[in-house]
């Protein structure tokens, strides 16, 4: 911060030496009836003073001009750094290898903190690292203190984060509070009945059957019998997954020390996993009913049953209690914050079903939740064009709550990449949406290259949620598509390892579509797409400017960000399936003519040009075309 510089004029003395020169003050008594005599402003002495005054004056206004853009820029919101930087999604296991084995690391991640710099995202997220069985990678966690062996150690994160730092990136956790693995101390002890952890799960009793019809996440009952206390454990995800009971307060000490733990090694916040599911009813007599809504994709009523989607889940998600846990949570970031004044920032996920949905959990603690309806538009509808789009921008705009504000995701390791749902030509339109609207964005690894899902075939694939499904039908549901080694070069395994191997199969896109071939190329390609939208969104109208809508139609969403006292833009993009000519120069741009910014680099020639003046009145984008222009 420039220190404040106080408005304290210095003054300065002017002393008046006294001779006693007969000769000289006779004639400076003349000299001062002569000027008596003439008005002072008709004398040299006064024009002389009135044209330095004025000079000084002009000097000034001049000065204010220049400087105005950054003066003005102390007055708007005080923004924290979670609002004005890209979040980076890493998933470790699949960005880069650092010893040559079948799976990423921290150090491998380490590496490769100028690619961090270089695309100018300004916070990482790592998914967890944490000690592990890994029957759900990494979201099943033996143990929250310590990092599992194949992603390194403590020291390696706590290495990696000052590096960041260092290169002014923040670095976010995943926080994973559900549930841990059945493998942790807390779950063995409670099996054995330890007075301290008998409750830390959920425990009940059932005679033959679970104690209800409740379905987990990856299908079939989420209650699993141990034989051991002759009793059901609830699980919302696998059975290796026990629920944690945050009707114990210990249960909720031991996770606010987890937090603890992490903080006191320099993480700058959270994403804080599944958090819908924190609590469930007390009174688990309770049958959940069947969701009318849902298209079951399984022959069979029994299979379909089996399955979380054919459910309501009333009585284990977004239940109110979910407030208090994560207010507590938000209390611990600020014990931190109040010791050192640095911001900390804490991210939901939690499953949005509407607009009241959204708004609740805008007055828990956590600071964001992440907004996933741009990424389920495209799911819904392959051809998701420009109402489309809007409708879904609109879903997290409309009645914000008084200093709420906004996100969107397009792709995360959950869900296919949408330029694979979509085409591949759109990877710097969806780019250039994610990284021009309002709200922060949070960006998957390899989407700024434009990565595609693989297709593992059955033996190759490992996610436990496609399994599920069998042979038959893991495709349509396996998570491992999106989650396939990052492609850094053409070299062998796409240089994420050196080694013979990778946990799921490299794309074979690889020698086409990778980092080092996108840099070193000198056409505008992907990756430069989206460094230089990344930077564009550091001025003041994308980070915090009004958002209007522009011509909206079938093809086209378009949008108009203006800071006041800063330059408007205005963003066109082409998500039909057709070619569209519109005429944007009318309400709300008013202006006939603007200069192109940034293009997606997949026009033919150079009509739109970056630098180019260009009409308003009659812009041609072929589908997965778009345009940033200045007006
Ligand atoms: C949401 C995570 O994103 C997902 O990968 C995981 O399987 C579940 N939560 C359970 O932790």
């Amino acid at each position: 911060m420039p220190r404040h510089r106080g408005t304290r004029d210095m003054i300065r003395e002017r002393t008046v030496t006294k001779t006693g020169d007969q000769k000289d003050t006779v004639q400076s008594s003349r000299r001062i009836m002569d000027e008596k005599k003439t008005p002072f402003c008709a004398t040299k002495k006064c024009l002389l003073i009135v044209f330095v005054g004025l000079l000084i004056a002009m000097g000034i206004v001049t000065a204010i001009t220049l400087l105005a853009p950054a003066v003005r820029g102390r007055f708007p919101p005080d923004l924290p750094w979670w609002k004005t930087s890209v979040i980076y999604q890493v998933y470790p296991r699949s960005f880069k290898a650092s010893n040559g084995g079948k799976v990423g690391d921290i150090k491998g991640i380490t590496s490769k903190l100028d690619h961090f710099v270089y695309l100018n995202v300004g916070v990482v997220w790592l998914s967890p690292v944490y000690e592990s069985p890994m029957k759900d990678f990494g979201y099943d966690i033996s143990n929250h203190t310590d990092v599992d062996p194949l992603f390194g150690t403590v020291q390696d994160l706590e290495d990696f984060i000052r590096q960041a730092h260092a290169k002014d990136i923040k670095v976010i956790l995943d926080f994973v509070p559900n549930h841990t693995s059945d493998r942790h101390r807390w779950f063995q002890r409670s099996i054995d009945m330890d007075p301290k952890y008998k409750d830390y799960y959920v425990w009940r009793n059932g005679s033959n059957d679970p104690p209800n019809n409740w379905v987990s996440v990856f299908g079939d009952s989420a209650w699993n019998y141990s034989k051991t206390r002759d009793q059901y454990y609830y699980h919302n995800y696998l059975s290796a997954q026990p629920d944690l009971n945050y009707r114990n307060p210990d249960v909720v000490e031991d996770m606010k020390g987890v937090l603890r733990f992490w903080l006191e090694r320099g993480v700058d916040g959270f994403r804080m996993d599944a958090v819908s599911f924190l609590f469930e009813t007390k009174n688990v007599s309770h049958n959940e009913q069947p969701n009318p809504n849902f298209k079951c994709p399984l022959n069979t009523s029994t299979e379909c049953k089996k399955l979380f989607h054919y459910w309501r889940h009333n009585y284990t998600m977004n239940l109110p209690d979910n407030k208090i846990l994560i207010d507590g949570w938000r209390a611990v970031l600020d014990e931190f914050e109040r010791k050192d004044g640095k911001t900390r920032f804490l991210l939901a996920e939690a499953r949005v079903t509407s607009q009241a949905v959204r708004d609740w959990w805008f007055k828990t603690g956590s600071d964001m939740t992440f907004n996933f309806e741009l990424a389920r538009a495209v799911y819904k509808n392959k051809h998701c064009g420009g109402t489309c789009i809007r409708d879904a921008v609109e879903k997290e705009y409309k009645d914000l709550p008084e200093g709420a504000w906004p996100n969107f995701v397009l792709n995360n390791h959950d869900i296919r990449r949408v330029t694979s749902v979509r085409d591949r030509n759109f990877v710097n339109a969806f780019n250039m949406l994610l990284l021009t609207l309002w709200g922060t964005p949070t960006t998957y690894y390899g989407e700024e290259i434009g990565m595609v899902d693989i297709a593992p075939t059955f033996a190759q694939s490992v996610d436990p949620k496609g399994l599920y499904y069998g042979e038959d039908l893991y495709l349509n549901f396996t998570r491992d598509k999106s989650r396939s080694p990052m492609q850094w070069d053409d070299s062998s395994m796409a240089g994420f390892t050196t080694g013979p191997a990778t946990w799921l199969p490299v794309s074979d896109t690889y020698t086409d579509i990778n980092v080092q071939k996108q840099k070193n190329s000198t056409d505008m390609t992907p990756i430069k797409v989206y460094r230089t939208l990344a930077k564009l969104r550091q001025q003041e109208s994308f980070l915090y400017g009004k958002f209007s809508y522009a011509v909206v139609n079938n093809n086209i969403f378009s949008y108009i960000r203006k800071a006041k006292g800063f330059s408007s833009y205005l963003v066109a993009i082409n998500f039909g399936d057709v070619s569209s000519v519109d005429d944007y120069s009318g309400e709300p741009v008013s202006s006939e003519v603007g200069t192109v910014v940034v293009n997606t680099a997949n026009f033919k020639d150079d009509t739109y040009a970056v630098k180019k003046v260009i009409s308003l009145k009659h812009i041609s984008l072929k589908p997965g075309e778009g345009l940033v222009i200045k007006l």
